[in-house]
């Protein structure tokens, strides 16, 4: 029988945890073990008794070593490999790895023979969409990105008819409406604000006037802005300094701008300058989701909020840990789903042949199996 073990997160400041007792059923229904450490769930509000209830045994000691697979939320890292140094050679890891800023830890893997699915390389394809754990948790910064802009605003977002005057709405502006975008432009529209949004995708258009704001075009051709599968790609130098000056016009007159631009693979495309940020009204929010990779705001520090010529900016990374409860609900039912997909008759049938597996495989018998990863570290070593 498969035992599939849940350790407690060990990333300082974690709350979330990899697995919650709906997910806990769903696999003991396709024959496995779980074995959760004790006070796993405590972060996500999780009883140890939910989990028992549900069908799984709690531990009181270490599980790593007695697994044959172990799901996290943030998996091992460069400097802390603790889990893997726990695990036993050959068996399987999920967690989220971003291997590409985790070489040392991706050889660790190798040589100790772990099988290790990345649920970031979870391919963005529909059927895997349930598996798509960056979806959710892109969904969450997005919705949570708002109530903190709003928390730092020292003005209302939505407009307000008192006996004291009336009140005019903020003007929220997002960049980049993708996953954490769209529920960025919802969100500030349910607390009344005015938004306005754009993407260099021309396709968003329609879902971003779905939504209640309006679409600033950048006037670009679907083909300059995305690549095969759909995703953005890098502008041209000519159309980045186009954008570089429709945003300045617009952040002037933006008490809240949410930036969330992205490019698989690539660091984040600067698009506000310090000169931008001077022009924009004292107490004005500035939100950068990309801030952990490098940041959308030319002043962003990741992880941090501060203030420059008056304006905060908000380079926090924690959003989807500061909503442990729903992001654990998401991240277990998009772990279970591809959990699930990997089991056959209660074993780990690890098939090459099917794109989901094969895109979410980092390592395999002793081998780097995602190409990216695997020509860093070959660059690194030559
Ligand atoms: P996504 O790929 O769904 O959306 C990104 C959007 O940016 C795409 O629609 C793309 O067309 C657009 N884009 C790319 N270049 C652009 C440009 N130059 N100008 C305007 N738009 C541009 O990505 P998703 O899932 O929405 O993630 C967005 C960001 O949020 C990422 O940087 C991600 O790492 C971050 N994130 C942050 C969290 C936090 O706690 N701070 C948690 C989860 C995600």
């Amino acid at each position: 029988m498969l035992i599939i073990a849940v350790p407690k997160e060990t990333t300082p400041g974690e709350r979330r945890v990899a697995l919650a007792p709906d997910g806990v059923r769903a696999l003991v229904a396709r024959g496995a073990e779980v074995l959760i450490e004790r006070d796993a769930g405590h972060g996500a509000s999780i009883a140890n008794a939910a989990y028992e209830t549900a069908g799984a045994r709690v531990s009181d000691g270490e599980v790593l070593s007695k697994a044959d697979m172990v799901l996290q939320v943030s998996g091992p890292t460069d400097g802390y490999s603790g889990t893997i140094q726990g695990m036993s050679e050959g068996s399987a890891l999920v967690a989220f790895m971003f291997p590409q800023s985790n070489l040392e830890t991706v050889l660790e893997l190798k040589e100790k023979r772990i099988t290790c699915f990345a649920m970031d390389l979870m391919p963005r394809i529909s059927r895997a969409q349930a598996m798509d754990a960056l979806s959710s948790m892109s969904t969450i910064a997005g919705y949570k990105s708002v109530l903190l802009a709003a928390a730092e605003l020292p003005k209302f977002f939505p407009m307000l008819m008192t006996a004291a005057g009336s009140i005019a709405p903020a003007r929220v502006l997002v960049i980049g409406a993708g996953v954490a975008g769209l529920q960025a432009i919802a969100t500030a529209r349910r607390l009344g604000a005015i938004v306005e949004a754009f993407d260099v995708r021309p396709a968003v258009k329609e879902q971003v006037e779905s939504l209640g704001a309006k679409y600033v075009d950048l006037g670009l051709s679907s083909e300059e802005a995305e690549d095969a599968g759909g995703y953005a790609k890098e502008v041209s130098s000519d159309t980045h300094v186009h954008e570089l000056k429709v945003i300045a016009q617009q952040l002037p007159k933006s008490d809240v701008v949410i930036t969330t631009a992205l490019i698989p693979g690539r660091p984040a495309p600067k698009l506000i300058t310090e000169e931008m940020v001077r022009t924009m009204a004292r107490g004005s929010v500035i939100v950068d989701l990309a801030a952990a990779n490098g940041g959308n705001c030319e002043l962003s520090v990741p992880g941090q909020t501060v203030q420059r010529f008056g304006v905060s900016i908000i380079g926090l990374f924690d959003m989807p840990s500061s909503m442990a409860v729903h992001a654990s609900q998401m991240y277990s039912k998009n772990i279970t789903a591809f959990v699930s997909h990997v089991i056959n008759d209660g074993e780990l049938d690890v098939d090459l042949e099917d794109a989901v597996t094969r895109g979410a495989l980092l390592t395999h018998d002793g081998k780097i199996m995602h190409e990216p990863t695997r020509l860093l570290i070959e660059k690194g070593i030559s």
